[in-house]
């Protein structure tokens, strides 16, 4: 992340966007110069940080299930078309044990 133009011109699809690692990495991935795909069932969610960083272009915001493999053939068709097809994708969408945690 830290290698400078590493980004620059690529295609990035995260998903699981709209909260946890997901946000952090996707407001990471907006100040480069990659052409991005941000992933997440609440897409409102991505939009409420996305309005708060510096305004950018080629961005797709999307509200895909990833479980619903129609929904995922129809966002990749999309991003194909309008982006080429994605160089890195970052399968990150996917439920945290989080607090359930029980140790000893
Ligand atoms: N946090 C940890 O300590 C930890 C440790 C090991 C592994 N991980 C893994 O790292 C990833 C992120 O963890 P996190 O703590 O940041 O979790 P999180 O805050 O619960 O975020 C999960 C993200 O996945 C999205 N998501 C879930 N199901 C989805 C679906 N069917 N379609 C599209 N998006 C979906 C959620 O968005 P919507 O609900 O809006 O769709 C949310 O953006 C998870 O895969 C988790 O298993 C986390």
């Amino acid at each position: 992340m830290n290698t400078p133009g590493f980004y620059d011109g690529k295609t990035v699809l995260l998903t699981g966007a709209s909260t946890g690692i997901g946000k952090a990495l996707a407001i990471k991935l907006m100040h480069t110069k990659c052409k991005l795909v941000l992933v997440a069932r609440r897409r409102e969610l991505i939009s409420e940080f996305v309005t708060s960083q510096p305004k950018r272009e080629n961005l797709i915001i999307s509200g895909c299930d990833v479980s619903d493999k129609e929904a995922v053939s129809q966002l990749l068709e999309e991003v194909t078309q309008k982006m080429g097809q994605p160089d890195i994708v970052i399968l990150n969408a996917g439920v945290s044990l989080g607090e359930n945690m029980k140790f000893g």
